[in-house]
């Protein structure tokens, strides 16, 4: 850490992960309700949508959190100054913590706006809006201070007005369905597709650069090419969306397309670590952030690229279309792509934040919390997958009616909830882990 400032990330960090925890409980409670019938009394007080409501919005609530406190460590070390106001920082973490334990609430209580990921009522949409006006102009103050202009800053800050932006979209209560599910899209999709990716590359570069000592210079010139790739395919891709909610036919050529070239700039950023981890002779230290790192770089690829790849032509989602298979996508590509992005800038922060130079705490429950809960998420959206086929199969090749071809899913969504509890347990150690890092020597003394 270069400037005293930048420890008002910790805070974020603290809450987006007890948000985690949180998520993750409430998507094993969801996975369980596929395969044992929960008595009547209890889903007249706490029905499904509700709990998917509670941890589609906490997932994503958590995710923002940590892109904020990443943006609040990285941007004082980029522009060589401090936050301009960093009260102003603590009122928007207390602002939006507090729009989420009001949406929580309200969700239990059904006061809800319908959309999925985004069932926030309105009069929250103001306070989010708010905050994030917060968050812009105080990163947008402390960069036009310095005068001085990253690559890196310009992605985040790019990818970060971007994201504010299509907010706005899905806040509108729209008469006509079809409009309502077309700019729903341009904040789901062009969120995880587009803002979010120039926020990860962005964050990844800093990672790297931080890790390795790289040259700025080479980290940057791949951080323009993907940067460029991602606003072309991920633009465009949109259209992977729009084939059944009556938009015009064009959309089938525009979407499959596009989309389909979408894992490239994906594939560039493994090819590029990969290139950077090959040539390295001293070893990569501290290994615990590599292992977080590497293991982003090609479950990003895996969930996002190839997951999302399979089902996105029109001629396969014609069949696939909100199954299983796109649940499947959905848990591989967020936390290959977002949550081991958050995790690894964590494990590269905290240390920093603490004032101990990294390799100088325990790793080992680190490296559990890792495994246990990669393989949990990727056992669980091959199950989900596997699901999602004989889903698919069944209901919309057979015509079988829904009931009737949940009878043989059952079994899968079983195993999805076995891998749910590695997920659970991992995330748990992760947490523990994340929250009270300490310096080894103070350990010892
Ligand atoms: C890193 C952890 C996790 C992430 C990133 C995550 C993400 C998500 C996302 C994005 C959705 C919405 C999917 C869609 O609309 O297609 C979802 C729904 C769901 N999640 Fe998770 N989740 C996580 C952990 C879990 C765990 C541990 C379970 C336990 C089995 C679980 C079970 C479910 C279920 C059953 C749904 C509802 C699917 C449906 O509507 O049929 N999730 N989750
Ligand atoms: C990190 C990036 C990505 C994330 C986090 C992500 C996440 C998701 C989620 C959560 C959904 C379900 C939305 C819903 O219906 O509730 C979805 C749908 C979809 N994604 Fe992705 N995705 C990513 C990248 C990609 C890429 C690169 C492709 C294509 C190559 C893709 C193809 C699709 C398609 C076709 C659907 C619609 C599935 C359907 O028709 O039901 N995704 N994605
Ligand atoms: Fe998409």
């Amino acid at each position: 850490m270069t400037h005293k400032t930048q420890s008002v990330a910790y805070p974020y960090f603290v809450v987006a992960l007890l948000l985690f925890g949180l998520q993750v409980v409430m998507g094993l409670w969801l996975g369980i309700q596929y395969f044992v019938t929960v008595p009547q009394s209890v889903v007249d007080v706490f029905p499904f949508a509700t709990a998917r409501a509670m941890h589609t919005n906490l997932l994503v609530l958590w995710l923002l959190l940590g892109f904020m406190g990443a943006t609040y460590y990285l941007v004082p070390e980029e522009t060589g100054t401090d936050i301009a106001w960093p009260k102003v920082a603590w009122a928007q973490l207390v602002i939006l913590s507090l729009t989420g334990v009001i949406a929580l609430v309200g969700f239990f209580f059904g006061w809800t706006q319908g959309k999925p990921l985004l069932e926030i009522p309105r009069p929250l949409d103001v306070l989010v809006v708010i905050g994030a006006l917060m968050f812009l102009a105080n990163v947008g103050m402390t960069m036009f201070r310095a005068r001085r202009w990253t690559a890196i800053q310009g992605s985040l800050l790019g990818g970060l007005v971007f994201l504010a932006v299509m907010y706005l979209f899905g806040m509108p209560f729209y008469r006509n369905l079809a409009e309502d599910w077309y700019y729903w899209w341009w904040v789901i999709h062009l969120w995880v597709e587009g803002a979010w990716e120039l926020i990860a590359a962005a964050m990844t570069a800093f990672i790297l650069i931080k890790l390795t000592g790289v040259e700025r210079k080479v980290v940057e010139k791949w951080l323009y090419v993907e940067l460029g790739l991602f606003l072309f395919t991920g633009i465009a891709g949109t259209g992977h969306h729009y084939y059944w909610l009556g938009a015009p036919k064009y959309w089938l050529w525009v979407g499959g397309i596009f989309s389909a070239l979408e894992p490239l700039p994906i594939a560039l950023m493994v090819w590029d670590t990969w290139r950077d981890v090959r040539h390295r002779t001293t070893p990569l230290r501290p290994r615990l952030t590599w292992v977080y790192l590497v293991g982003m770089v090609v479950l990003h690829f895996v969930g996002a690229g190839l997951f999302g790849m399979a089902h996105t032509l029109p001629q396969v989602n014609y069949y696939t279309h909100g199954s299983q298979v796109t649940v499947s996508h959905g848990h591989l590509a967020f936390y290959g792509a977002y949550v081991l992005l958050n995790l690894t800038f964590f494990y590269l922060a905290i240390p920093r934040i603490k004032g101990f130079r990294d390799g100088e705490y325990d790793e080992r429950s680190g490296h559990l919390g890792f495994w246990l809960t990669s393989m949990g998420v990727v056992g669980m959206s091959l199950a989900f997958g596997v699901a999602g086929v004989l889903q698919s199969y069944l209901e919309r090749y057979l015509g079988q009616p829904y009931m009737v071809a949940q009878d043989p899913i059952r079994f899968w969504m079983a195993i999805v909830a076995a891998h749910g509890v590695l997920v659970v347990a991992g995330v748990v150690v992760i947490v523990k882990h994340l929250l009270t890092l300490r310096s080894v020597t103070v350990q010892a003394a």
